[in-house]
């Protein structure tokens, strides 16, 4: 889809073939607080094929922006190996092989909306028409072209996370982290972007790992769950979904549907992931 500079060495190395998208075997993470030291991830293991779309789930605190964090080398582990495209979280980072994405879209009210997209690019130094086309061609992936002149207070909160989606496809990364993206919308706006998300995942191949609380948002995107559960955060079960990846939302009305949902759900409580919290 975009065009891109020659590569060599360890990165370009590992791209070709069916290296998996990331990599997680015997994965610990323990951080030391003042008190008592808190066990993050533990004993965790996990392989993400390329073009797969994931869902992380489970309550707050098992883990899930860690174990993002730790993908996008903003976190270290303390025991274990993490590959990305098949090389070090490091250097899958200095190679821009992920574009992330926050729960709030962390836009900058004073840019408009393409100049927000564009500032990724600016900082990678591409002259400025590259950067208005790759910014055109982004908008149109999540819908907003003609968007460009707005400012982001001028937008819908599900607009203004859309742009932030743009942004971070704006490189064209293999990889697309995304932490309770749309955790802050109504269900209503909610359905309409996870509906254009699968079809943006559909167009672009991209591999995506998807932060949720919600069951049958998990359910509805992913071609791979992960049920999460906290004290220590750990994996408790990983759902590898039955249904077809061209969906549309009326699927969620399927026994399939149902019956992935209730797996979602009893893996929950096998946890007692949400003792704490209901
Ligand atoms: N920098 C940090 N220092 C100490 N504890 C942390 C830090 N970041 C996260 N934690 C703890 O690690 C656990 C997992 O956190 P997190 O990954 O944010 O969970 P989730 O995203 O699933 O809600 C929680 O108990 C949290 O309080
Ligand atoms: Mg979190």
């Amino acid at each position: 889809m975009e065009e891109r500079k020659a590569e060599t060495g360890p990165v370009a190395a590992a791209k070709g073939g069916a290296t998996p998208a990331v990599e997680i075997a015997g994965v610990n993470l323990v951080f030391q607080t003042a008190d008592t030291p808190v066990y993050a991830l533990s004993d965790v293991d996990l392989t993400v094929g390329r073009g797969e779309f994931v869902s992380f789930i489970g309550p707050s605190g098992c883990g899930k922006t860690t174990l993002l964090r730790v993908i996008a080398d903003l976190q270290q582990v303390t025991g274990g190996s993490v590959r990305v495209n098949g090389v070090s979280p490091q250097a899958a980072r200095l190679d821009r092989a992920y574009g992330y994405v926050f729960q709030a879209p962390a836009l900058y009210p004073w840019r408009s909306v393409l100049r927000n997209i564009t500032l990724p690019l600016e900082i990678m130094g591409l002259p400025k028409a590259e950067r208005s086309a790759r910014a055109k061609r982004v908008l149109d992936l999540v819908n907003l072209s003609g968007f460009e002149k707005k400012f982001p207070w001028q937008l819908s909160g599900g607009m203004q996370q859309r742009v932030s989606i743009a942004r971070a496809l704006s490189f064209d990364p293999e990889l697309l982290l995304m932490d309770e993206p749309f955790g802050a919308l109504d269900e209503i706006i909610r359905d309409h972007l996870n509906e254009q998300l699968l079809d943006l995942w559909r167009r672009t191949g991209k591999t995506l790992l998807f932060v949720t609380h919600s069951i049958p948002e998990a359910v509805f995107l992913s071609t791979k769950i992960v049920v999460m559960s906290p004290r220590p955060g750990r994996i408790i079960d990983v759902i590898d979904s039955s249904l077809p990846r061209d969906r549309r939302l009326d699927i969620r009305e399927t026994p399939e549907f149902a019956a992935i949902a209730h797996r979602v759900r009893e893996g929950l409580r096998a946890g007692h992931s949400y003792d704490d919290h209901v």
